[in-house]
């Protein structure tokens, strides 16, 4: 597929189907995160979790979408049902902002690979806010005690079909 076709078929999918990605497809989308851009080339700042234990993706993300209702006192719910959970951490960077660029770039190319196999896909924060508060989480997720949650993205397929959205961001020409 090419990747303009991609790009055009990507849209955020909130609920999925049980069925698992196969090894082979995880390893591309793991890949095409490798071939992100990352700040000053430190790929060294990063480290990527996959989570494919449904019973531990629900635990988190239900916990978190419980943490975020108490904060907004409305009810969130989280429990998309995707069965692949990657999560990119990062140590803390020297420049603001930094880690959530790098992280969204790995995410992204994760993303894009994902839809040139026919997965759905989601990028989203919920799930870090409840690892960055729980130290024995983070630690049975392996992930280094150096490195912090950024950003994660959940893929599988999607339960029912849904169109791409339109959006536009305002550009100015100079
Ligand atoms: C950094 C980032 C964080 C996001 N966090 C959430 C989230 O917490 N919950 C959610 O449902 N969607 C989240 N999204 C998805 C956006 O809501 C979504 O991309 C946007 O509404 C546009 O829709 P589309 O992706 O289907 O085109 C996030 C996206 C990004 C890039």
């Amino acid at each position: 597929m090419e990747t303009l076709k991609s790009i055009s078929l990507r849209k955020s999918v909130r609920s999925y189907k049980p069925e698992q990605i196969s090894d082979a497809v995880l390893e591309n989308i793991i890949n095409a995160g490798f071939k992100a851009p990352v700040a000053s080339s430190k790929y060294d700042s990063l480290h990527i979790t996959v989570i494919q234990n449904t019973e531990i993706i629900k635990k988190i993300v239900v916990s978190a979408a419980d943490m975020a209702s108490k904060t907004i006192n409305k009810k969130i719910d989280w429990d998309f049902g995707a069965p692949t959970l990657i999560i990119v951490s990062s140590t803390p960077a020297t420049m603001p902002g930094i880690e959530f660029a790098n992280a969204a770039c790995v995410l992204e190319n994760m993303v894009l690979a994902g839809i040139d196999q026919k997965v759905d896909s989601i990028i989203w924060g919920g799930p870090t806010i409840i690892i960055k508060q729980d130290a024995e989480l983070k630690k049975s997720l392996g992930i280094p005690d150096e490195f912090s949650p950024v950003l994660c993205a959940s893929f599988g397929y999607a339960a029912d079909y849904e169109e791409p959205k339109e959006h536009t961001i305002s550009v100015n020409r100079i």
